[in-house]
């Protein structure tokens, strides 16, 4: 059984605590937040399940990682804490001696990600970045699809992902300053750069557009990603609707289409060429957090390689990232 200590209980803190607490492979020894009043009651999200009320009972808390250190023994440490400090706690906790595991995006430069791996590296730890749509049971099933080939050659695919601005940190929380969030495109909009990174490989070139909110970062991001020989692709990601959530794609292929929306149902559907009507597809209950957390596990536990989610893969994501903001504000592609 490994011991975890969580860094940070608001949204995501509570939702790693709900599924480690969950799983019988998993301890959780100790929690590190440092606003008490985060403590009084569990930060509700978008996504995934809504975490129990009573999540702390019989979970220890420190107000800094250096206190919890030094008290508790852990074998890993889950960094869930606001983008910009990602870099800061994530090499902190490799230089313990823990394994970690952090939220994504990876990070806000390719100068954090590049200190981030090098820590990893040197100090022989186990770095993980949840970019937990890898692992979401509608996202994997289209990428069986697209590996197995069962269904032609892709031919066009759209991702959305939109919602009003992330509520639960408050309007001037550090979602609202892009120099800690990096705004939608790494916030929100990352989770499909990254998926379709993951299931097409780095693009040749993307062009955004996109329009700042109040804050001045970017709020909104509608992006056409091209690849040498792949399937027409673009990616909408939204803080700018009025409410609510919805992640979304469609998936053509020669012989059929994939459909997914997170606010219908059924959610996933699969419409064969030359067949009317789409039929449902069985999703498998559990989420992309459990299932990166069993992944994470059993990576740990067999010491195989995280192919599914390398540090180089979730570093190119963040390249992704940089390439679409700079195509925002130039108003033309950019090649990678
Ligand atoms: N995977 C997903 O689906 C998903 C969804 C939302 C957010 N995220 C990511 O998770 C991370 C956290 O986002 P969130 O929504 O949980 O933010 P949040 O603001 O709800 O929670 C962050 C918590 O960290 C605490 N904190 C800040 N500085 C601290 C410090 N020095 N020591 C201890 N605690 C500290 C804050 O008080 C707060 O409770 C971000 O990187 C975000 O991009 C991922």
């Amino acid at each position: 059984m490994k011991k975890f200590a969580v860094v940070g209980y608001g949204m995501m803190g509570a939702t790693h605590l709900s599924i480690l607490k969950k799983n019988p492979r998993a301890h959780v020894a100790a929690l590190v937040e440092n606003d008490p009043t985060k403590l009084k009651s569990v930060t509700q999200g978008n996504i995934g399940e809504t975490p129990e009320e009573d999540l702390l009972k019989g979970v220890p808390t420190f107000t800094t990682i250096e206190k919890m250190l030094a008290a508790t023994e852990v074998d890993c440490i889950s960094i869930c804490l606001p983008t910009h400090l990602h870099r800061r706690f994530v090499t902190q906790a490799l230089e313990a001696g823990k394994h970690v595991i952090c939220e994504k995006p990876m990070a806000l430069s390719l100068e954090d990600c590049d200190a981030m791996i090098e820590a990893a590296e040197r100090n022989q730890r186990r770095l993980f970045i949840a970019q937990c749509i890898r692992f979401w049971p509608e996202y994997e099933i289209l990428k069986q699809f697209k590996d197995s080939g069962e269904l032609g050659k892709p031919l066009s695919f759209i991702f959305r992902r939109v919602s009003a601005s992330p509520f639960w940190a408050g309007p001037k929380s550090w979602f609202a300053d892009t120099t800690k969030s990096g705004g939608c495109v790494f916030d929100l909009h990352v989770h499909d750069l990254d998926f379709i990174n993951y299931l097409f490989g780095r693009p040749a070139s993307v062009f955004s557009q996109g329009f700042t909110g109040t804050s001045g970062g970017n709020e909104a991001v509608m992006t056409q990603y091209t690849f040498s020989d792949g399937p027409m692709c673009f990616a909408e990601g939204s803080w700018a609707y009025p409410t609510g959530f919805k992640m979304a794609f469609t998936a053509v292929f020669e012989k059929g289409k994939l459909e997914y929306d997170s606010n219908a149902s059924p959610a996933l559907t699969l419409t064969r060429q030359g067949v009317d009507k789409p039929e449902p597809v069985t999703i498998p209950k559990k989420d992309g957090y459990w299932h990166e957390y069993e992944y994470f596990i059993d990576c740990l536990e067999t010491g195989k390689h995280p192919e599914k989610m390398t540090l180089e893969s979730a570093r190119q994501s963040i390249e992704i990232a940089n390439a679409e903001v700079q195509s925002m504000k130039e108003g033309k592609a950019v090649f990678l």
